[in-house]
């Protein structure tokens, strides 16, 4: 199986992006790409933002969230990674209820981010069986989606299940206990239980550029709502690559439309870098690509029927805001992000306006 491109990103593997290009976010040569208007103003949907609690203290970071967004997902915070990092019997909610309060008072929607994932919570599990297994799995998710009930619209209930190359379900810590459907069944049925008002989804990626990842996904849905899961909504990170063929996005997402069920753009970037290290395009040339793919998604979001357009968000606002901009894997210039990291809108700002109003 080749490494997925996730894989060499959080290896930190330096990839380069072309032929030496000033460190900075933006050079002389570049055209600064004209004002565009709020996103949420274009946006046929709430339009929302990746939050970190500590972004709250940084006031060029809120402004250019009140002006662009009205919905919020905390982007590692109310995730167990967090929430249980002293234990399960002394979670954390510190920073997810900050970003809760500012979510409220700023007048923003919240998007609850994640409660079960195959990448977190073995540690924590670990040397937990039968039923003490069954209560913290239980107590998890009514502790979490309980806290937040009437304060999240919704939820990714289930994150990422299915095996990068798409040839099947991931075996995790969750599924050796409650098999793979097993354990997104139950969870879903405890956060029904835990959140009655909230809309549940299930989030994954590369749906759209990896076929066979695509096709399982479907086919899980297709199983889940067979068995009565109460599955409410359809998550498609979308975190985009530069390279997947022109039609793929909005081809997948007229697919995953037919279920009937709202869809969520729910973690959108697309990263310049490419896993070929003889790939010398220059920036401008990646940069065009990215936005006729950003184009491409929200084009086809935005040709969804109003009920199935549950909300579009970016991973972040600016670029030093991204996960593909933190630690070794920066390479300082990536330009994943619609702002660069003065907030100034990058070519991807205005492309999201393009796709909006086709
Ligand atoms: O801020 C702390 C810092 O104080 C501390 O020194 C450092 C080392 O412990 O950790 C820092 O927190 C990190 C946090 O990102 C903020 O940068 C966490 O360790 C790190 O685990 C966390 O990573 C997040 C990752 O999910 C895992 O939760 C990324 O920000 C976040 O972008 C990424 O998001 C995921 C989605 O949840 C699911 N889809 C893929 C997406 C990208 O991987």
């Amino acid at each position: 199986m080749s490494i997925s491109r996730r894989t060499v990103l959080a290896s930190g593997i330096a990839l380069p992006l072309t032929a030496p290009l000033a460190a900075c976010d933006r050079t002389s040569a570049e055209p600064i790409p004209p004002n565009v208007p709020p996103l949420k103003s274009v946006a046929p949907s709430p339009f929302g933002t990746a939050i970190k609690a500590l972004q709250i203290d940084d006031p060029d970071w809120v402004a250019l969230a009140r002006a662009n967004v009205d919905q919020l997902t905390p982007e590692w915070e109310m995730k167990m990674e967090y929430i249980l990092a002293d234990g399960l019997d002394r979670p954390r909610f510190d920073r997810s209820d900050r970003i809760a309060a500012f979510a409220k008072a700023q007048g923003m929607a919240m998007h609850g981010h994640t409660l079960i994932w195959y990448a977190q919570g073995k540690e924590v599990f670990e040397g937990l069986s039968g039923a003490a297994f069954d209560r913290a799995f239980d107590g998890y998710i009514a502790a979490v989606a309980g806290r937040y009930r009437g304060k999240v619209r919704s939820w990714d209930v289930v994150n990422e299940p299915i095996l990068d190359d798409g040839s099947a379900l991931r075996d995790c810590h969750w599924s050796a206990r409650y098999g793979q459907d097993g354990y997104i069944l139950r969870a879903f049925e405890k956060a029904r239980i835990a959140d009655p008002d909230a809309v549940l989804f299930l989030n994954e990626y590369n749906q759209e550029s990896i076929p066979a990842k695509g096709v399982q996904f479907l086919k899980l849905v297709e199983r889940l709502l067979k068995a009565g899961c109460p599955l409410q909504g359809l998550g498609l990170q979308s975190h985009l690559w530069i390279d997947i063929p022109e039609g793929v996005i909005a081809a997948y997402m007229r697919e995953v439309a037919q279920f009937g069920l709202p869809i969520h753009v729910s973690e959108l970037d697309c990263t310049l870098r490419t896993e070929n290290r003889l790939d010398l395009r220059s920036q401008a040339d990646r940069l065009a690509l990215q936005s006729d793919r950003v184009t491409e998604l929200a084009s086809a979001f935005a040709a969804l029927p109003e009920r199935q357009r549950f909300a579009f968000t970016v991973w972040g606002l600016r670029d030093t805001d991204s996960w593909y901009r933190q630690g070794q894997k920066d390479d300082g210039r990536d330009k994943p992000l619609a702002f660069d990291s003065f907030g100034r809108p990058n070519p991807m700002a205005q492309a999201l306006v393009a796709g909006f109003r086709t």
